[in-house]
């Protein structure tokens, strides 16, 4: 149990740091997030952790707990609508178009990141793109960089890229697949908080910003919507969550299609 004192502590802080705002119907959630963390630190009493977390205000254990409380769930060619447009207008590029830059922004594990990586390297080929994932996790960002996941991550795959740029993990790796080496070696992943200026990572002909935009308020959505699509080429264009849904004309886009806008 977590006590209300510590339950608005801690959403506090998360909230500052993250921008995401915990709602009462996650105390039990994370009540038990956090117990782990305490127990690492010999601490039975949660109030207790807490009570230490805001007094030693020390900066690895705040990434700990926003490593526990971010919600990371994702998958291997999540929301295929958006892999179907984006090989469309691959196939609309002229040819000798330049380097295609793609941003994952919220690229939790780095399964999307590798989706489209899988994607470019079979309509492009193995040169004339790059990819980009950030998260604010470091957690999630560490489990990207090794690009090894368990099967059942790779549900909506296509078989025929399972098999081109995914080896079969054995013995103490069975049931996991490892992205080949080959695909992660082209994307480059690191952390970068949405809330905060951006790092310099150049301007992209697509941005992938998909279900992380729900768990803001309002106007923080819009602030983070404005920052991203700041990093767009003149032509480039952004995908969001189909379950998000965005004011463009106030936010200087125009709706191509759910989830598909471009700058106005
Ligand atoms: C549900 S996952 C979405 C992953 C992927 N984009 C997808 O659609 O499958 C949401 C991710 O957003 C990240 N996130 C939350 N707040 C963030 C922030 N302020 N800056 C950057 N990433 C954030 C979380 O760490 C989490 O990995």
């Amino acid at each position: 149990m977590i006590s209300n004192r510590s339950f608005e502590l801690v959403s506090g802080l998360f909230h500052r740091v993250s921008g995401i705002r915990l709602t009462d119907g996650k105390r039990a959630l994370v009540a038990g997030r956090l117990q782990k963390l305490a127990m690492t630190r010999g601490l039975s009493d949660l109030d207790r952790y807490v009570e230490l977390l805001v007094s030693e205000n020390d900066p690895a254990e705040l990434v700990r707990v926003v490593d526990k409380l971010t919600t990371n769930e994702t998958y291997f060619f999540r929301e295929p609508e958006h892999f179907e447009h984006l090989s469309q207008r691959l196939a609309a590029r002229p040819k000798g178009a330049g380097v295609f830059r793609v941003w994952s922004a919220a690229s939790s594990s780095g399964e999307e990141a590798y989706s489209i990586a899988m994607l470019l390297a079979d309509k492009i080929g193995i040169d004339g793109w790059e990819i980009v994932g950030t998260d604010l996790s470091t957690a999630v960002v560490d489990t990207a960089c090794r690009g090894l996941y368990p099967m059942d991550r790779a549900r909506n795959m296509p078989p025929v890229y399972l098999k081109r740029f995914c080896r079969k993990g054995q013995g103490e790796h069975e049931g996991q697949l490892l992205v080949a080496r080959e695909l992660r070696d082209r994307v480059a992943f690191g952390c970068a908080n949405l809330m905060e200026a951006l790092p310099d990572i150049g301007l992209f002909d697509q941005i992938f910003l998909r279900n992380v935009l729900i768990y803001f308020d309002p106007p923080t959505k819009e602030a983070i919507v404005r920052r991203v699509a700041a990093k767009l080429k003149p032509d480039g264009m952004l995908y969001t969550g189909h379950a998000e849904s965005l004011n463009a004309p106030a936010l200087g886009l125009r709706s191509l299609r759910p989830a598909v806008y471009a700058l106005a």
